[in-house]
């Protein structure tokens, strides 16, 4: 069905991507079109090993460092496009740069390994939503404007990959894989780069990740017009983590946002509480998620 351009979601360890053949202008299209996606944001460009990337984009030595370490798995990195690279311009945007990851869950591997053509994809999700890492939140989400998701259960990290630009070396996006252990492989500290006005990451748009209603941070006591999401000593409706571990909340992150819709529809509720997450490992993304999530909107709701 990629081969023939159609868009198939399917599991990522991060979230569900909806997938498209990315030299494909017309397939890549469809894909902005369904997520209601601006087209001024590039897509991530998935291929089954390192040594597919070759033809794509130039790798620097501290490229070559990080995928050895950390392919396949949650870390995207954004690489100077190759001459000849063949990819539609829409993935990329118009930029010379090109984001590429390699996924580890095997169901993804194995999609990418058949397909043989890289595979763009995005989160799939509507455009500023809340992520998918179920197969049942990309139905519910994109519905018929996918024709096809591949159900591998729930995502096992459950936040988006950590996304590094090698050259000049910088953070674009906390993600699924800490920044600390990015530190220790490098032996140095990571530069962020957020300028604004710049494509960067999904951080350009300030509100993204959000559920249908408001969301406020670091709350710790009950409130009758909220759902709770509690975190360790801070116990609410639902939990993230009841023993404070941040990689199992990250894990729940998404599906708890989602589930704290439905519960606030059935309860009347009118807002979304979160407790406080530490700031450390993968606390920093689940951060800079409910930030995101928490911005004023700055598009129409549904
Ligand atoms: O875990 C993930 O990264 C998931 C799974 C499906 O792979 N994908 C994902 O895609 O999160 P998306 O589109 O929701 O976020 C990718 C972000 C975009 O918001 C975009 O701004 C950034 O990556 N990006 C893509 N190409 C870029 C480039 N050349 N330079 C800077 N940022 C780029
Ligand atoms: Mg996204």
């Amino acid at each position: 069905m990629l081969r023939d351009g159609a868009l198939v979601a399917f599991p990522t360890e991060t979230v569900y991507g909806l997938g498209a053949d990315a030299t494909s202008g017309r397939a890549v299209a469809r894909v902005f079109a369904a997520k209601g996606r601006p087209a001024f944001n590039p897509l991530i460009v998935h291929v089954a090993g390192a040594d597919q990337v070759a033809a794509l984009a130039v790798m620097d030595a501290t490229a070559r460092d990080l995928a050895a370490r950390f392919w396949p798995g949650p870390l995207t990195l954004v690489l100077p496009l190759r001459e000849g690279h063949g990819l539609s311009p829409l993935v990329t945007a118009g930029l010379d740069t090109v984001a590429i990851r390699v996924p580890a869950a095997p169901l993804a591997r194995d999609l990418l390994q058949r397909v043989g053509r890289p595979v763009a994809a995005p989160s799939a999700n509507p455009s500023g939503r809340v992520s998918a890492t179920r197969a049942a939140h990309v139905m519910d989400g994109l519905g018929d404007r996918v024709d096809a998701v591949l159900d591998g259960g729930p995502c096992g990290v459950g936040l988006e990959s950590t996304i590094l630009r090698t050259a000049p070396l910088a953070l674009l996006r906390a993600g699924g894989l800490a920044v600390e252990e990015i530190e220790a492989a490098l032996g140095r500290s990571l530069p962020r780069d957020m300028t604004p006005g710049k494509v960067q990451a999904p951080g350009q748009l300030s509100s993204h990740y959000a559920p249908a209603r408001p969301l406020r941070m670091g709350v710790t006591s009950r409130d009758r017009q909220a759902v709770l999401i509690g975190f360790g000593p801070v116990s609410g409706d639902l939990s993230l983590s009841e023993s404070g571990d941040v990689i199992e909340a990250a894990a729940r992150l998404f599906d708890l946002l989602h589930l704290a819709d439905s519960l606030a529809a059935e309860k009347g509720a009118d807002r979304i509480d979160v407790a406080p997450v530490p700031e450390t490992g993968l606390g920093r993304a689940i951060n800079d998620r409910l930030r995101r999530a928490a911005a004023p909107r700055d598009m129409p709701q549904p």
